[in-house]
């Protein structure tokens, strides 16, 4: 079997808290606990989790913009922590980030073509000024924009288009990965859509691989080949997607399908019982002991709040972290049969 392109294994990451004027060090957000994932050459693998619980935190380590407090991450067999020039030049060409936001991440006082030339420079792409010209108009045909688009500033620019922009910027290195985070949530529902699918299209016509990044599962549903869920910092289930959404192996990820709207009758009916007990999701600074999701959760026993469950395979390519596997194996075969009862 060839090796995964990405394989990220039992991550974490702490922030330190510190205050005064000698910095000391007070506490820790544990922005990241434990997660781990492999995401296949051309595929497209969602992270989905409730705002805060660190998918955005992943998607950085992944980018290098933060070192992993610990555990691997491998790119196509190299190691992120290398140092070497010769991986960082790599990594650098062979990885790209699309952020949430276009207007925070273009910018302003920099015209299209400015902002799309300058990788090509850095990596020594095109030499000439005409070379480079010729390659953001192509850039720009890949992203659906004519070529005088070049010479306007993001300001002129639609939120969509801004999108699209920042998209040809993260192609412009030719790369082979791209983290998408929540690259749609800023935008119109209706634009949303477009931007979807140009994403889709650039990644069947380039064979690229994305990390695509939401707290939208329906969203997710749509687009990724894998989809993982997390929750305060942990991995909590992760298989493939049709799997994930038919057979809902843990309680949190049954709880978040709960909460995607239903729109006809039938969806109502079938839509897993929410298994939370409600209540605000605890601070990564103080998590509960044990399972952090326990205090939610309506399985919930003493061996919850007293051991971290980990996450097991529970059968080939399903990953799952909850202490109760019997009886989440129950309440999954029901949700399953019901959904077949109403296809
Ligand atoms: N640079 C940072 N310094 C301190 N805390 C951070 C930093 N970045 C993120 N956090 C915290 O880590 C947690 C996870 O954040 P994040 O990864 O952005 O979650 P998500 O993307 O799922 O919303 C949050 O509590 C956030 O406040
Ligand atoms: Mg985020």
């Amino acid at each position: 079997m060839n090796e995964a392109l990405l394989v990220v294994e039992n991550v974490v990451k702490h922030f330190p808290i510190r205050t005064g004027i000698f910095q000391r060090k007070v506490g820790e957000v544990k922005a990241v606990e434990d997660v781990s994932f492999t995401v296949e050459s051309g595929e497209i693998f969602g992270l989905v989790g409730e705002s805060g619980s660190g998918k955005s935190t992943v998607g950085k380590m992944i980018l290098r913009i933060y070192r992993p407090t610990e555990g691997t991450i491998k790119y196509k067999g190299r190691d992120l922590s290398s140092t070497s020039q010769e991986n960082q030049r790599f990594f650098t060409k062979e990885m790209q980030m699309v952020f949430q936001d276009p207007k925070s991440s273009l910018n302003p006082r920099r015209s299209i073509l400015s902002t799309l030339e300058d990788p090509l420079i850095v990596h020594g792409i095109a030499k000439s000024r005409r070379q480079r010209k010729d390659i953001v108009a192509e850039l720009l045909q890949k992203v659906e924009l004519s070529p005088g688009y070049m010479y306007k500033y993001p300001s002129s620019l639609s939120g969509g288009q801004r999108q699209r922009i920042a998209i040809a910027r993260a192609l412009a290195v030719n790369p082979s990965f791209i983290v998408l985070d929540e690259p749609t949530s800023a935008l119109d529902v209706s634009v949303q859509a477009k931007i979807i699918r140009l994403l889709q299209v650039l990644q069947k016509n380039m064979h690229l691989s994305y990390l695509f990044i939401s707290h939208d599962l329906s969203l997710v549903r749509t687009i990724a080949s894998h989809t993982a869920v997390m929750y305060l910092g942990f991995l909590f289930e992760y298989a493939t997607t049709e799997e994930l959404f038919r057979y809902p192996l843990n309680p949190y990820t049954r709880t978040l399908i709960s909460a995607v709207p239903a729109v006809t009758k039938e969806e109502k009916e079938i839509k897993p019982e929410n298994q939370s007990r409600g209540g605000d999701t605890p601070s990564p600074v103080n998590p509960p002991s044990g399972c952090v999701f326990h205090p939610r959760c309506i399985l919930s026993d003493n061996t919850c709040s007293e051991q971290l469950p980990m996450l097991e395979e529970i059968s080939p390519g399903h990953y799952v972290r909850c202490h109760h596997v019997s009886k989440n194996i129950v309440i999954a075969e029901q949700y399953k049969k019901n959904l077949a009862r109403n296809e």
